[in-house]
């Protein structure tokens, strides 16, 4: 789908007309691209007291090779730098004549265990959100408050969601902010998320608070496979290289992209759609080298046949994302329409995962991603059966989290927002463009939007990251 307002006001003639009338002006969003470099920029580095985090932190910024500069929060960074052999300096603030613009903000909070001791937080973000370029990354690191161990810890944890949700909101020009807070013994298990939050992969996910927890698979599996004690565990390039992926509703839109994006990363993907969509199915997968499985996945005997289909070498990603729409208000709502929505985008998932896990074809170590939707979490006028259905599958992937955790299989499910695909341009045009407005970034998200954070969940690394719903939203203002 073209969004020509974004289009208009990015044009020389269109910037123009928008300065003058005050109009928004949505940021052209960068996405990853194999052909240019992930990371680069400087990165500013700002902590709270007793900053936990660091450690891991120069660890993370060796590995992507970029440069740091300590704010003066931070003045535990220039002698761990020093330490990890990094070239960094001190922040200089926008007014100061020498500032340079900062690829990313990046503050530990981790250490902050009292309400009255966040004041480090503002002179941070005040000092630097001006010299923040456009399209840059806030990551603010805390630990889960839930697990804190006194209630005045917990309370100022709790409190950086505010901070970093508002610093979404203001930052605008494209930049994203988000929050990890990151278990106790899960400080060495970040790189895979704070790469993805770093990397254009995560262009529309904005105003997101990912927790994660300490992985026995990672230190196990992964350090076991580990040659050399100081290199990277994973090959970042080629991270699914070996695994073997399904992805349902794979013929088209969000789902075709979900399987470009894995098989780009090295799976094997096995695509399932309707007949009646065999064709495409069979051409996205013969371009990406994978397998065209035609069901339709509420049929009784789905489970079964896809099991059967896939037995013989396992499976290590499961994507549920077919799923479809049948809008009216529940007084005009059908038997038929809303049992249909329900039993595709809900209890068809829950059928093969149940299938799958019982015969053991979904291996240890694996994952399973739902996608819901951001109806599914705030409700919507007409979508009675769909938003029922969507807070089924965070209820789902809320209740199996724990069931799998013994077998280090992890469950997750993503809740795109407003998305560019031929299900949201049958929308009527009012309604379409206040889909795409309503949002920090203020614009639609793309598919490959939705497909990179699936990945991320699906990477080795993100084995701490389990029971969980990450929007990709471009931090929506419905459900907020
Ligand atoms: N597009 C958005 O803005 C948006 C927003 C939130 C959530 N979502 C969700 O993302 C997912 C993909 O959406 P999309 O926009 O790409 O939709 P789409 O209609 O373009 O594609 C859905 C695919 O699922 C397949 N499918 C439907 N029923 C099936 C069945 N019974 N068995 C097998 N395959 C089946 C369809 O044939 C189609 O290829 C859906 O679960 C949708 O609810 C989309």
């Amino acid at each position: 789908m073209n969004d020509s307002y974004l289009n208009f006001v990015n044009s020389p003639f269109g910037a123009r007309i928008a300065r003058s009338l005050g109009l928004p002006k949505p940021e052209v969003l960068r996405r990853y691209r194999a052909d240019e470099p992930e990371f680069g920029g400087l990165i500013a580095i700002g902590a709270g007291r007793e900053p936990h985090l660091l450690d891991s932190l120069a660890d993370l910024v060796v590995s992507i090779g970029v440069t740091s500069v300590a704010h003066e929060s931070a003045g535990l960074w220039m002698p761990l730098a020093h330490r990890h052999g990094l070239m960094t300096g001190r922040f200089e603030p926008a007014d100061s004549g020498s500032a340079t613009r900062l690829a990313a903000l990046i503050f530990d909070a981790s250490g902050i265990d009292d309400s009255s001791l966040m004041e480090p937080l503002h002179a941070f973000f005040h000092d630097t959100l001006r010299s923040l370029r456009q399209r840059g990354r806030i990551i603010v690191l805390g630990r889960p408050p839930e697990a804190c161990a006194s209630p005045r810890q917990w309370t100022a944890q709790r409190a950086l969601e505010g901070l970093t949700r508002s610093l979404g909101k203001e930052a605008r020009r494209g930049i994203i902010a988000n929050l990890l807070y990151v278990g106790e013994g899960a400080e060495h298990c970040i790189e895979a998320t704070l790469r993805f939050f770093l990397s254009p992969r995560s262009a529309y996910v904005s105003g997101q608070v990912v927790r994660i927890a300490a992985d026995g698979s990672y230190s196990r599996t992964a350090r076991a496979a580990q040659t050399d004690a100081t290199a990277s565990p994973f090959d970042w390039k080629q991270p699914l290289a070996g695994k073997r992926a399904v992805v349902t509703g794979a013929a088209r839109g969000i789902g075709a992209a979900i399987a470009s994006v894995l098989a780009a990363q090295g799976a094997h993907v096995i695509g399932i759609d309707i007949p009646a969509a065999r064709d495409a199915l069979d051409a996205t997968m013969h371009q990406l080298n994978g397998t065209a499985l035609a069901f339709d996945i509420a049929a009784p005997e789905a489970p079964a046949q896809i099991a059967a289909a896939l037995d013989e070498h396992g499976v290590d990603i499961v994507v549920h994302n077919a799923g479809i729409t049948k809008d009216k208000t529940i007084a005009k709502m059908t038997g038929a329409a809303w049992q249909s929505v329900i039993d595709i985008n809900l209890c068809a998932q829950e059928r093969i995962d149940d299938a799958l896990l019982a015969a053991g074809i979904l291996r240890d170590g694996g994952r399973i991603v739902g996608v819901s939707s951001i109806s599914g979490i705030a409700g919507n006028l007409g979508q009675t059966n769909y938003a029922t259905s969507k807070a089924g599958v965070i209820g789902r992937v809320q209740s199996m989290a724990p069931l799998l955790r013994p077998r280090g299989i992890t469950i997750n499910a993503v809740a795109p927002g407003f998305i560019e695909t031929q299900m949201t341009a049958k929308m009527p045009l009012t309604l379409r463009e206040a889909g795409r407005r309503m949002n920090s970034l203020s614009q639609g998200g793309l598919p490959v939007d939705v497909a990179q954070t699936i990945a991320w969940l699906a990477h080795p690394g993100s084995a701490g990251i389990s029971g969980q719903v990450v929007r990709v939203c471009g931090q929506s203002l419905i459900g907020a």
